[in-house]
């Protein structure tokens, strides 16, 4: 998570009761979405038990750890981005239940479902989800967060804020191959609040890029602030808002062009796939 810096690539539940077609124990809601402790105004360290649904998934590949992030939907579900897919999915392991991934608890994943229709050159249709090996045990520092209602579609909550959180890196990556001496890994789970932009001004922002137009209408939202954004590791985390009591997770981080600088970040539209996701859910078991 890059705090008040300067530039992005591809970033590496529970409904309101009502729904039919949702198993109410899959709803979890009861819990969700609800957490221990007060927001914290201008922090950027998030604290244990503040975002108890955000996990951190790592895999070592040959080519070295392979970093993501997601969030707890279920006790044994994580919803993350389609291009967090590692070929070997014993490999990936999910960290949980602490801010500091030193003191996670962590499981690995059995099996998991990929969008089928996920382009890696438009990041469009960027949702995978997960199951874990071993179910979870919700506590105060381990819960699920909540889908969006309804009610919830973010394309009426233009203007609105959002928090992201996760342990990407604190700076772009290109930024310490020209100081080696900048520290760009966290161990700590590092939260900021973003603005949602309306399709216009996200369109007209991401197309601003040479060669592509980095957002999809519909399928994608995004969001814009100076010095702050997702960045390299962040990808596959829940950007969430708060109603009422409750936080309800409205996109999974995707990508962008580079990390805090002129253009939106872009997350899948997490209310375009709730049917998606509770499909998955059901044939993942
Ligand atoms: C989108 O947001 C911009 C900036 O806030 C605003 O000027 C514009 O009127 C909005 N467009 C629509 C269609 O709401």
């Amino acid at each position: 998570m890059l705090q008040h810096v300067t530039r992005r690539l591809p970033l590496v539940c529970c409904w309101l009761v009502g729904v039919a077609a949702l198993p109410s124990d899959m709803l979890n809601d009861k819990i969700c979405g609800t957490t221990i402790l007060p927001r914290i105004v201008n922090g950027n360290e998030a604290q244990d038990g503040e975002f108890p649904w955000v996990v951190n998934l790592h895999s070592t590949t040959p080519d070295g750890v392979v970093r993501c992030a997601g969030s707890l939907i279920t006790s044994r579900h994580v919803l993350t981005a389609g291009h967090c897919l590692e070929a070997d999915v014993s490999k990936i392991i999910v960290s949980y239940g602490s801010a500091k991934l030193a003191d996670s608890q962590e499981v690995p994943v059995k099996s998991l479902i990929r969008h089928k229709n996920f382009n890696t050159e438009t990041l469009e249709h960027d949702v995978m989800v997960l199951l874990l090996a071993d179910d979870v045990t919700f506590s105060r520092y381990v819960r699920p967060i909540c889908l969006p209602t309804p009610r919830l579609d973010p394309q009426h909550m233009a203007g609105m804020k959002a928090l992201v959180a996760g342990w990407g890196t604190l700076h772009d990556p290109s930024e310490q191959r020209k100081n080696p001496l900048l520290k760009i890994h966290t161990d700590s789970m590092m939260r900021t609040s973003l603005t949602l932009l309306n399709d216009s001004t996200c369109a007209q922002l991401s197309g601003a890029a040479a060669g592509r137009n980095l957002y999809i209408e519909g399928s994608q939202i995004c969001t814009f602030d100076v010095g702050t954004d997702t960045c390299v590791g962040d990808s596959g985390g829940p950007l969430f808002a708060r109603v009422k009591s409750r936080y309800y997770q409205i996109g999974v981080v995707s990508g962008g062009q580079e990390c805090a600088g002129a253009h939106p970040g872009v997350y899948a539209n997490v209310y375009t796939y709730i049917t998606w996701i509770m499909r998955v859910v059901n044939s993942l078991g």
